[in-house]
């Protein structure tokens, strides 16, 4: 049975989660908004802090990983699948570090039209690695069955 994760390091997970869901609902309901309007302002103020908590948290679980280290996925799964799993999780640690960096210079005095497109792409890019996820979680949990989604979900033991 694959060890479970930590508290720590479920809690960080499913804290990225909910921010980076705010990050793309922000972002796509302001357009929404007229330029000086209210509800833009404060769906920009609220993506603005969720995406500096989001660097923040990504730079801890960075930190965190230290004394809790990535979890092997069980001998049997197809040496591809475990690139592929590792791969993304590298790409999500490396856009939600970039990602924020991005925003800030966007807004800082050294913002530039190409800043903005990049941070647009990446953007996209976190929900391709957000479908790629959660689809191999869903494929461990209910099609291989073999205990890899159970480790990351907040109330269980998988390695009971
Ligand atoms: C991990 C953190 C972040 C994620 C996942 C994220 C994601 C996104 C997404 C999906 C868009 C919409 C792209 C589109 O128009 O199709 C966007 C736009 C934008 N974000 Fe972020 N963002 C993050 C952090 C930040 C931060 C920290 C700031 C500012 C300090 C920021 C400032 C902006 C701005 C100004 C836009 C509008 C860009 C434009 O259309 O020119 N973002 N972001
Ligand atoms: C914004 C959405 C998400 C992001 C950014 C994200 C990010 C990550 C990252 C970076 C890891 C690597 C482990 C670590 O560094 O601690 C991970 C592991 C994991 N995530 Fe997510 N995740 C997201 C959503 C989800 C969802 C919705 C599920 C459940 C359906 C899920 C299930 C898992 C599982 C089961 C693992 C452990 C994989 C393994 O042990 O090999 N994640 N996630």
């Amino acid at each position: 049975m694959p060890p479970t994760y930590d508290r720590i390091s479920k809690l960080l997970h499913w804290l990225v989660v909910a921010l980076v869901v705010t990050q793309l609902i922000t972002a796509l309901t302001w357009p929404q908004y007229g330029d000086e309007s209210t509800g833009r302002y404060v769906l920009f103020r609220i993506h603005m802090i969720s995406g500096i908590a989001i660097l923040i948290l990504m730079v801890v679980r960075l930190a965190w990983r230290r004394s809790s280290p990535w979890r092997p996925l069980p001998d049997d799964v197809p040496t591809a699948i475990k690139v592929a799993s590792r791969a993304n999780h590298v790409a999500f640690y490396v856009a939600l570090i970039l990602q924020p960096l991005l925003g800030l210079l966007m807004i800082s005095p050294f913002g530039a039209d190409w800043l903005n497109g990049a941070h647009v792409i990446l953007g996209w890019t976190v929900v391709v690695l957000v479908v790629l996820h959660v689809a191999g979680a869903l494929w461990h949990g209910f099609i291989r069955k073999d205990q890899v989604m159970q480790r990351m979900l907040p109330f269980t033991t998988a390695d009971r």
